[in-house]
């Protein structure tokens, strides 16, 4: 397997309590795989694991069909890692920034200057090469730090949070890049901003108190949750709904999430009544609160009528 393999990992910080608990993943050499799970749930443990800067205490993990934890030095060859905390160094520019790093990682003097240039060109950074670092905004810093990693090499790329703090038109810019990288490179994405993951990713890991809930393409999670589709009825009063739907209450109406023929039938039935309604496909933000809730038991939510 030439992407990621990853087999009954778990990770205890003080031989207690688990960061991670028997994590299994299999993803294929090409494409985003994002990890999204709330504070704490294990997503940094489980990216600096694959990027071999913690050992597991059991299990296996590769990349690239290379064991992370039996041969170290020869995964680091082939991957390139964004770190949550990672911070520029405020006494170089852009250019050097990018450029030392490079020379870090083995490059020749002229390559290095050359890739610096046009990484930083890509992200759309020109006019930041000479200016130093400590001079930067915060979403500029970052993308300076995402244009580091392009620079090399690797193909295998991990970012822990890279668009935290940018700005929405910056955001979508990575996106964009991402996107066009996601067809050469093996990249890992952690984001607290659910309609990233749901934007970008192949493979949506959604983790929990150390553990993956559930894993797959959209349309796999929503098969998976048996919710295909989102109807958001804007009343006070609560229709009347099939059994075995899931109903959440908002304030000034309720979201029914629910299968396909469930849906079009409770359209149908609002639209009978002259409901003011809408109807979608169910979002990661939905299915993320459904899985994640589940594991911890949390289930709060109604459900629909035994007659209707
Ligand atoms: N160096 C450490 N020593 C001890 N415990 C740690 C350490 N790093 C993380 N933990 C614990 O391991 C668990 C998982 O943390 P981790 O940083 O992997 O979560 P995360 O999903 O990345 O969270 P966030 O969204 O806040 O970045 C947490 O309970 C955390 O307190
Ligand atoms: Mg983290």
């Amino acid at each position: 397997m030439n992407g990621i393999e990853v087999r009954n990992l778990s990770k205890t910080y003080d031989g207690r309590t688990y960061a991670l608990r028997n994590v299994n993943i299999m993803f294929p050499e090409r494409g985003i795989l994002s990890i999204i799970g709330r504070n704490g749930a294990g997503k940094t443990t489980l990216i600096r694991i694959l990027a071999t800067e913690l050992m597991p205490t059991s299990g296996s993990a590769s990349v690239g069909g290379i064991d992370v934890v039996a041969k170290p030095a020869a995964a680091r060859e082939i991957m390139a890692i964004v770190p949550q905390e990672a911070r520029t160094i405020p006494w170089m520019t852009a250019r050097q920034q990018v450029f030392s790093y490079l020379l870090y990682r083995g490059f020749p003097y002229s390559e290095a200057k050359e890739r610096a240039v046009k990484s930083l060109k890509q992200l759309g950074l020109q006019k930041y090469t000479n200016k130093l670092s400590r001079l930067l905004s915060g979403g500029t810093k970052r993308k300076v730090m995402v244009a580091t990693v392009l620079a090399s090499e690797a193909r295998v790329i991990f970012l822990d949070e890279p668009t935290t703090g940018l700005d929405p038109i910056s955001r979508r810019e990575l996106w964009q890049l991402l996107n066009k990288l996601k067809k050469e490179y093996l990249i890992v994405l952690t984001t607290h901003y659910l309609e990233e993951a749901e934007y970008l990713a192949d493979t949506i890991a959604i983790m929990e108190s150390g553990r993956i809930v559930a894993m797959g393409s959209m349309d796999e999670l929503r098969k998976r949750a048996g919710q295909q589709y989102s109807v958001r009825v804007m009343d006070e009063r609560r229709p009347k709904l099939p059994k075995g739907v899931r109903v959440v209450r908002f304030d000034g109406g309720y979201q029914v999430l629910t299968d396909r023929e469930r849906a079009f039938a409770i359209s149908n039935a609002l639209m009978h009544e002259k409901a003011r309604f809408s109807t979608n496909p169910v979002s990661l933000e939905d299915l993320f609160y459904y899985f994640a809730k589940r594991s911890i038991n949390e289930d709060t939510e109604e459900q629909g009528d035994d007659e209707w």
